[in-house]
């Protein structure tokens, strides 16, 4: 038996996706997996022409919701049920408020053969609902002529308040219009978060007014670092990169982002991460420039100059403007990864340091206490407007800003750190959600990714309540959040690419109590779900279809036992001479034993 060659045939294995039948009968095996599902074996409810959207409670938001619900039903089966009364003879869906909903988001679904009744604690509520029948209807290729709904009733409700998605668009931007997708997306998941991550040292990406030169200037890289920062010679490709939302575009997409429930969390990094508003305004450094918007990756050493008061103005106006267009409460305000090379040699920033008595104390060095200054005049002025701050886990190291709630980004010690401290906290671990790290070892047959490895697996397996924490110190985890570095991302369909799956495994995290969460569950739901990316035309990666092969051998027997898995229960056809796979092909049931060599191939 040739172990070695049994082995390179599984690394040259093809996969194909497997067939779903498109039946014309719902289900409920959606993802996010509600909290209670219970089926009823009564007569379904039958979807059709005559079917109407009825409205118990009048309001703006009920009627969006209506109307996207009639989208959304006729996107999957091409029936378009109109919104109005109740008649005599109609089926209807009715959309109502039920206060006795405990949690804010919360939802129920109940059908029979007449009605399908969906009450939110709020109109909320009421969306997470619709999304769930949505997510529950066959995919009918648009041309059904009726569909049938089974008795069931749902009881749902999120399990973390704060469910978002980070997406950097300073790196790589991304335009409007696919802001405008990427918010659908975000929807479809329950996510209620978005970050968005505006300025950075390769492109200052919103509009200030008060500033101008931050676009005009801070918008623009002359070109950009090609290859991995890393691991190859540093080459550029010569092609200046450009790209920023007006105000007007921003008040749009915040109002897009609304209507779907979801909130915009608008980040302005500081006082790191800032050499394209340094390119803008050279005065607000240490060195006084000239500087460049940085072209390649990494972290840049020029970072605002927190000895000059004209920084601390700068900031004020900055941050005026952000809360004028964001009715977000959390502003974020970045702190991560700022150099302190720069304050230790300047006269400004040192003299800020003697005339507060900033000198290292409780572990913190002086030009840490200086960030923590920074942080705290920002987090005060926010709170002078009534909001509140957030900001990478860095914000600890000098002190926490009053009130300020952290992102624990480097593991989750941060996170831990900031409960104990009675701060909220919002869980975002590279360790388990970056989602610009690699989805498979594979990496030759992967687009060039930052690095690390977070297959699907480990981002669903993701438990966000540390157990070093009590009761009274967890109740500070406020929420679970992804993280989107476009860095090698150059293209809206790349990022899809990096994110799906993989939020959907996200969602779960977020949404569902982890007593129910089943991996091996998740990944058959999720092939539902993939067949609604592909109607909506998403780009997604397709690991999950692979199959994975473990080899035991038995010294006893002198065989080769090979076991497969793959995405739920989908069926494993395989070959053993090398030759492709067909859906006739023998039918994995269980361990194959070998006692002889074999080139496996299995889809
Ligand atoms: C970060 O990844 N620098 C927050
Ligand atoms: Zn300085």
């Amino acid at each position: 038996m040739n172990q070695k060659l049994l082995t390179g045939a599984i690394a040259a294995m093809a996969f194909l996706l497997p067939s779903t039948a498109m039946g014309q009968t719902a289900d409920f095996n959606i993802i996010p997996q509600p909290q209670q599902v219970v089926a009823d074996a009564s007569a379904p409810f039958v979807l059709n022409a005559n079917t109407v959207i009825c409205l118990q409670a009048n309001s703006q938001d009920m009627k969006r919701n209506a109307n996207m619900l009639a989208s959304y039903i006729q996107q999957a089966t091409g029936i378009r049920p109109t919104i109005g009364k109740l008649t005599k003879g109609c089926t209807a869906i009715v959309l109502s408020i039920n206060k006795n909903i405990s949690n804010a988001e919360g939802y129920t679904l109940d059908t029979n053969t007449k009605q399908i009744r969906i009450a939110g604690a709020s109109a909320a509520g009421v969306f997470y609902g619709i999304q769930t029948l949505r997510k529950s209807l066959p995919l009918c290729n648009g041309k059904a002529t009726q569909v049938s709904i089974p008795a069931v009733h749902i009881a749902d409700a999120p399990r973390f308040a704060y469910r978002g998605t980070h997406l950097d668009v300073s790196r790589h931007f991304v335009t409007a219009d696919s802001i405008y997708q990427f918010i659908d997306m975000l929807a479809l998941h329950n996510i209620n978060r978005f970050h968005w991550h505006l300025t950075d040292d390769q492109g200052w990406r919103i509009e200030i007014k008060k500033y101008p030169l931050l676009t005009k200037i801070g918008a623009k890289r002359a070109q950009t670092v090609v290859g991995h920062i890393g691991y190859d010679a540093e080459k550029y490709d010569g092609k200046p990169y450009d790209g920023f939302y007006t105000q007007q575009q921003i008040r749009d997409i915040v109002k897009y982002a609304a209507d779907r429930y979801i909130t915009i969390v608008p980040e302005i990094d500081l006082p790191g991460h800032m050499q394209a508003a340094l390119a803008a305004y050279p005065e607000l450094g240490c060195t006084g420039g000239p500087y460049k918007v940085w072209q390649k990756w990494g972290i840049s050493d020029d970072v605002l100059c927190a000895g000059n008061d004209k920084v601390m103005t700068f900031i004020d106006n900055v941050l005026k403007e952000v809360t004028q267009l964001f009715p977000s409460k959390y502003i974020h305000v970045g702190g991560d990864e700022c150099p302190k090379v720069r304050w230790k040699e300047c006269p400004k920033c040192q003299a800020r340091i003697k005339a507060l008595h900033l000198e290292a104390k409780d572990g913190h060095s002086a030009e840490e206490r200086l960030q923590s200054y920074v942080i705290t005049h920002a987090s005060n002025y926010l709170k002078s407007l009534g909001r509140n701050t957030i900001g990478w886990d860095e914000i600890l190291e000098g002190g926490l800003a009053e009130g300020a709630t952290v992102m624990s980004w480097r593991g989750e010690a941060g996170g831990i750190a900031a409960a104990k401290q009675n701060h909220d906290v919002v869980m975002t671990p590279n360790s388990y959600l970056y989602f610009d790290y690699y989805q498979s070892l594979d990496k030759a047959n992967e687009p060039l990714a930052i690095g690390g490895y977070l297959p699907l697996q480990r981002v669903y397996s993701y438990e966000p309540m540390p157990k070093e924490l009590t009761a009274d110190e967890a109740r500070h985890i406020i929420g679970v959040q992804a993280n989107i570095w476009t860095e090698y991302m150059p293209t809206f369909k790349h990022m899809q690419y990096m994110a799906l799956p993989r939020v959907a495994a996200l969602s779960e995290v977020q949404w569902t109590q982890p007593q129910l969460k089943d991996y091996n569950d998740f990944t058959n739901r999720l092939i539902s779900l993939t067949n609604l990316y592909d109607r909506l035309g998403y780009n997604y990666a397709k690991h999950l279809y692979n199959v994975n092969i473990s080899i035991d051998s038995d010294t006893k027997w002198r065989e080769i036992v090979v076991h497969m898995t793959t995405a739920g229960d989908a069926e494993i056809r395989y070959t053993l001479d090398g030759s492709q796979p067909t859906a006739s092909s023998t039918l994995y049931t269980g361990a194959i034993h070998l006692q002889k060599s074999a080139k496996i191939r299995a889809t």
